[in-house]
């Protein structure tokens, strides 16, 4: 098991539970989307498996190894886990994009020529034109192209694990499609992702789990299909269901065994024809 939750609870303020013993457990390579209304703790649940907030009882293990136990080995870990904040414009300080992007590999003592390559890579995986984009500053980019950046910060450190917080609010279509496909390919190179996003039909186009968070607990854990078919619990939580199942239902189709847009349009079609 890659990442094991065992009855995490925390607070900000004694006895105000936001999480209330969480079990969580996450193989490796797979792809797990977190939902939940805002408030529901999300943020403060990847914060706690990047080992940036301590709960208050209970344990987060990493390949069995106890992240918040005091011989843990955090820069080694550092190496394996990234994060994609909510407002990653928050995270950045260097004067340039390469400088940027290249901080962590440098941290990783990488010859220059293999830090200059990873660099490039990870700048143009994210739509960036390297030699356009390389001298720029940080604070000038727009609020799209800073999410991009800070993913591109995270990929060049080639991590085993990726937590991204909302890495698609304030992204326009083809910011969102760069993004999605750069996941998409992550994740086929065997990357593990945890993706908070309060967007379901992305969610649906890339994950193979979806967890809702809601009250302080996990209130669905699932595939897709086995969450987001649960119209009126789901209604009551207050998280929308994707367009593909809200369809589904109003036009009285049979259950999808599979919630992406394309899978969909081609049981439509069929779905017409057999009642034409
Ligand atoms: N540093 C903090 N100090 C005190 N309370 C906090 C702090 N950070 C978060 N909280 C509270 O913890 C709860 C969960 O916050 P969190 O940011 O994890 O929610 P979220 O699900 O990520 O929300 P959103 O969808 O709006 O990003 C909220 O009630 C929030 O006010
Ligand atoms: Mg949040």
């Amino acid at each position: 098991m890659l990442l094991r939750l065992k009855e995490i609870s925390i607070n900000y303020l004694p006895n105000q539970n936001i999480l209330e013993k969480i079990d969580l457990n996450v193989e490796k390579g797979e792809f797990v989307g977190i939902v939940g209304k805002s408030g529901c703790g999300k943020t403060t649940l990847l914060e706690s498996i990047g080992g940036l907030k301590k709960p208050q009882s209970g344990y987060i293990y990493y390949n069995n190894e106890d992240i918040y136990q005091h011989l843990f080995n955090q820069t080694g870990f550092r190496k394996k886990l990234q994060i994609v904040f909510q407002f990653p414009e928050n995270q950045f300080f260097e004067q340039d994009v390469f400088s940027e992007v290249s901080y962590g590999l440098r941290m990783l003592d990488l010859p220059s020529d293999m830090i200059e390559s990873r660099v490039k890579q990870s700048l143009e995986s994210v739509g960036f034109n390297f030699e356009l984009i390389r001298q720029k500053s940080p604070f000038v980019l727009s609020g799209g192209q800073k999410r991009r950046l800070a993913l591109a910060c995270t990929l060049a450190i080639q991590p085993e694990l990726l937590l991204l917080d909302e890495p698609f609010s304030g992204l326009d279509a083809e910011g969102s499609k760069i993004v999605t496909d750069t996941l998409i390919n992550e994740h086929q190179k065997g990357t593990t992702i945890i993706l908070v996003s309060h967007d379901p039909n992305i969610l649906c186009e890339i994950c193979d789990r979806i967890i809702v968070i809601s009250n302080r607990k996990i209130a669905f854990d699932g595939n897709p299909v086995q969450v987001y078919s649960k119209k009126d619990a789901l209604q009551e939580l207050g998280i929308i269901q994707p367009d593909t199942q809200i369809l589904t239902q109003l036009l009285d189709m049979e259950q999808l065994n599979n919630l992406k847009y394309d899978y969909f349009i081609q049981n439509l079609i069929h779905f017409i024809e057999e009642k034409a």
